[in-house]
């Protein structure tokens, strides 16, 4: 199957709900020492309401139950399957909104940033974006500014992700440029060996930008890539931890 999946929920609609029993009972020990390790119940909330979105759309994607899923975590602090799969996937969780990005075409990134963030954005801009990227946010009227500044950072994230090294790969190594109707990854060959096996989208998800970056074949690359949402509520959650 090509293209990408995207899953997301709303972390209040997941409050109270026996999904987060549900998923409880999922958990390993060392996750729910993390879990209580937060101080705060909305913090809590979005750690659980992530590990429930990841079960479930891992378990509906390879057809196996949620107790048979073996997860681990790569010195990188990335979740990935133990067992190897011919599937890719990727979370980003905020407060509010929990994403979850699967891919059967190879690599992938997601990053969710609220929109009302864009002034956070801005301000640490010179230490993220490029010079380059930061000339062309300049350039946008204010109002184009921000959503911008959100979306560069959500890309870049993606990208980040993409590569299993989160922030270990320093954001202003590598550029996005907005030249094209989606982004395209400009960077030396000794950061990414292969940038146009890289696709850019993102979507506007609940007054959150949620970035995709997607590795795709020398074969799929002339098709436009497919971008298929799906939002799951605390209900369906439940269904399909219940596999
Ligand atoms: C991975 C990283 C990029 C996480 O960024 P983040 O913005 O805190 O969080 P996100 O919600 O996008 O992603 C977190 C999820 O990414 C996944 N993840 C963690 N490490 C990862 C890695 N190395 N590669 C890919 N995915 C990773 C995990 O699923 C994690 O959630 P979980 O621990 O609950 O499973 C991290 O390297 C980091 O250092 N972030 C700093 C972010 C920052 O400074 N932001 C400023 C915003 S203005």
């Amino acid at each position: 199957v090509s293209g990408v999946d995207l899953w997301y929920a709303r972390t209040r609609d997941l409050a109270g709900s026996p999904a987060l029993e549900t998923v409880w009972a999922l958990l390993g020990p060392d996750e729910q020492k993390r879990h209580d390790r937060f101080l705060f119940e909305k913090n809590k909330l979005e750690f659980l309401v992530t590990r429930a979105v990841e079960r479930a759309v891992l378990s509906q994607c390879l057809a196996v139950a949620p107790t048979e899923l073996e997860l681990v975590r790569t010195d990188y602090g990335r979740p990935l399957l133990a067992l190897p799969a011919k599937l890719h996937f990727n979370l980003t969780n905020t407060v509010e909104l929990i994403a979850c990005a699967v891919s059967r075409e190879g690599e992938v990134g997601i990053d969710a940033e609220p929109l009302a963030r864009a002034d956070d954005v801005i301000d640490i801009a010179s230490s993220v974006f490029t010079r380059g990227e930061r000339d062309m946010l300049d350039r946008l009227p204010l109002v184009d500014r921000r959503q911008r500044a959100v979306r560069l950072w959500t890309l870049k994230e993606a990208y980040m992700k993409a590569r299993g090294l989160g922030m270990s790969l320093p954001p202003e190594q590598f550029a996005l440029r907005f030249d094209a109707s989606e982004p395209t990854l400009e960077c030396p060959t000794a950061v990414d060996p292969d940038p146009a096996r890289w696709v850019f989208v993102t979507r506007e998800l609940e007054d959150h930008l949620v970035s995709v970056c997607v590795e795709r074949s020398l074969e799929a690359r002339p098709t436009p890539l497919e971008v298929r949402v799906t939002a799951l509520d605390a209900a369906q959650i439940d269904t399909m931890l219940r596999y």
